[in-house]
């Protein structure tokens, strides 16, 4: 079963546009690394104030691979290539999950 990783970020209102924005020019090397499953950018509207980064992953190893390699150029550089910028984000927590159990829609034809 997949495992997902979820980066909780602390970011204040003010900086809510900026953190979107960098994410909307992002590296999109995640996309390429082996065991990279889903990524989603979750802005907050009720009942908690902090972005969810949800990832998900065949493995914790594979996760592993990607924070020791292309984590590391995915966020040492401004979204736009220039050099780094003052982070968005006031504060960040990392969650860890194993996924128990899923479901996707059923395919129409299937009925
Ligand atoms: C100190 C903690 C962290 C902060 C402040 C942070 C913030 C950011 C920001 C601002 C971006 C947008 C890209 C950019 O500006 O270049 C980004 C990209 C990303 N972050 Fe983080 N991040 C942190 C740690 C993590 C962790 C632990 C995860 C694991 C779930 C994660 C997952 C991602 C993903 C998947 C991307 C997109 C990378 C790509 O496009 O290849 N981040 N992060």
């Amino acid at each position: 079963m997949s495992i997902v990783k979820i980066n909780v970020l602390q970011v204040p209102v003010e900086q809510r546009e900026v953190l979107e924005k960098r994410f909307a020019s992002r590296a999109g090397s995640v996309e390429n690394s082996d065991g990279f499953e889903w990524f989603e950018l979750l802005r907050p509207v009720e009942g908690t104030d902090q972005y969810l980064v949800y990832t998900r992953w065949r493995s914790e190893a594979d996760f592993q691979a990607w924070m020791e390699g292309p984590m590391k150029a995915a966020h040492q550089r401004g979204g736009d290539g220039s050099p780094q910028q003052k982070p968005a984000a006031s504060g960040s927590t990392l969650w860890s999950f194993e996924v128990v159990q899923q479901a996707a829609p059923k395919a129409a034809d299937s009925e």
